[in-house]
């Protein structure tokens, strides 16, 4: 790869030869990997690190800010936390590696970004059973099919779902161990599938730490664009993670602090005036609730 710095941008030919002479040297270091994967990943990131070190003429006060910024990050990720993830996810990169492997095929479901939300063994619901657990917010009948790409029900796919609460808090947050906004459930015979979630609604994410003084120091809010979470899996097909977001919520226009959001994934959720029957006649006690639909179409398994 050519120096991307050259000699005149502000350096000379000598001080350009002692930084490249550098590079060379430590992606030679990495020669004898054994592992031509590791090799390749080792020796790219070698030389692009030290070109952005040499683009941004990188001061010694940096490299030690951002030193701390990733000694911080790590006293802070535990079992619960996971700092680097959240980094990842706000510089794009989550999103970046998500689109590079889940490339488009013929009409099937676009995947967003996972976050750090999701729990195995979530409680099993019918169809038309209530994921809500308790958890505060306004009732939403969620209904749709799973399909695969040629249009065929696909019986029995295993839907998880989970999403934050009206205050914006996962039951994960509550800190008392309790279960709520979270279920999965199978598909029907005929690939159909509903259930009652909440209307989703705006929520920063964590952002006590590292990532949300970053994100104050460059004026971007932690907020993410309102949403609620599926992963879709089935026999033969590739699983889908993805959300649906909230057609109208402004938070799409303002940005969404993950960039999770993707137009086929916005849903028009329709509220309900107070009093309208429900679709499996459940009795709200009179308050309104909304609607939605997610059709989701799952890819052939990657080979
Ligand atoms: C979430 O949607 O739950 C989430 C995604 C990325 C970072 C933080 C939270
Ligand atoms: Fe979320």
């Amino acid at each position: 790869m050519s120096e991307t710095i050259p000699a005149g941008k502000g350096i000379s030919a000598a001080q350009s030869k002692i930084e490249n002479r550098l590079i060379e040297t430590v992606v030679e270091s990495f020669n004898k990997t054994e592992d031509p994967r590791l090799k390749v990943l080792m020796q790219s990131l070698t030389r692009h690190l030290h070109n952005f070190l040499r683009e941004v003429r990188l001061t010694e006060d940096e490299w030690r800010t951002a030193i701390d910024f990733l000694t911080t990050a790590g006293h802070i990720t535990d079992g619960k936390r996971q700092e680097f993830v959240l980094l990842s996810d706000v510089l794009g990169l989550s999103m970046q590696t998500i689109a590079m492997n889940n490339q488009a095929y013929k009409g099937a479901t676009e995947a967003t970004v996972f976050g750090p939300f999701f729990l195995e063994n979530a409680p099993e619901i019918a169809i038309g059973g209530d994921i809500a657990g308790g958890a505060a917010g306004q009732p939403c009948w969620v209904e749709g099919t799973v399909t695969d790409s040629s249009a065929s029900p696909v019986p029995g796919a295993r839907i998880e779902v989970w999403e934050a609460d009206e205050e914006g808090f996962y039951d994960v947050q509550y800190g008392d161990g309790r279960i709520a906004g979270r279920a999965h459930l199978f598909a029907d015979e005929n690939g159909k599938y509903a259930f009652w979630g909440l209307t989703p609604t705006p929520y920063p994410i964590p952002d006590d730490g590292p990532v949300g003084q970053l994100l104050e120091s460059v004026g971007r809010s932690p907020v993410r664009a309102s949403h609620l979470h599926f992963m879709v899996s089935a026999d033969g097909l590739r699983s889908l993670v993805t959300h649906i977001f909230v057609a109208g919520d402004p938070q799409i226009e303002i940005g969404d602090s993950v960039f999770g959001v993707k137009d086929s994934l916005i849903k028009s959720f329709e509220t309900q005036p107070a009093g309208t029957p429900t679709p499996d006649g459940r009795d709200l006690d009179g308050k309104a609730w909304a609607r939605t639909r997610f059709d989701i179409v799952l890819a052939p398994a990657l080979t």
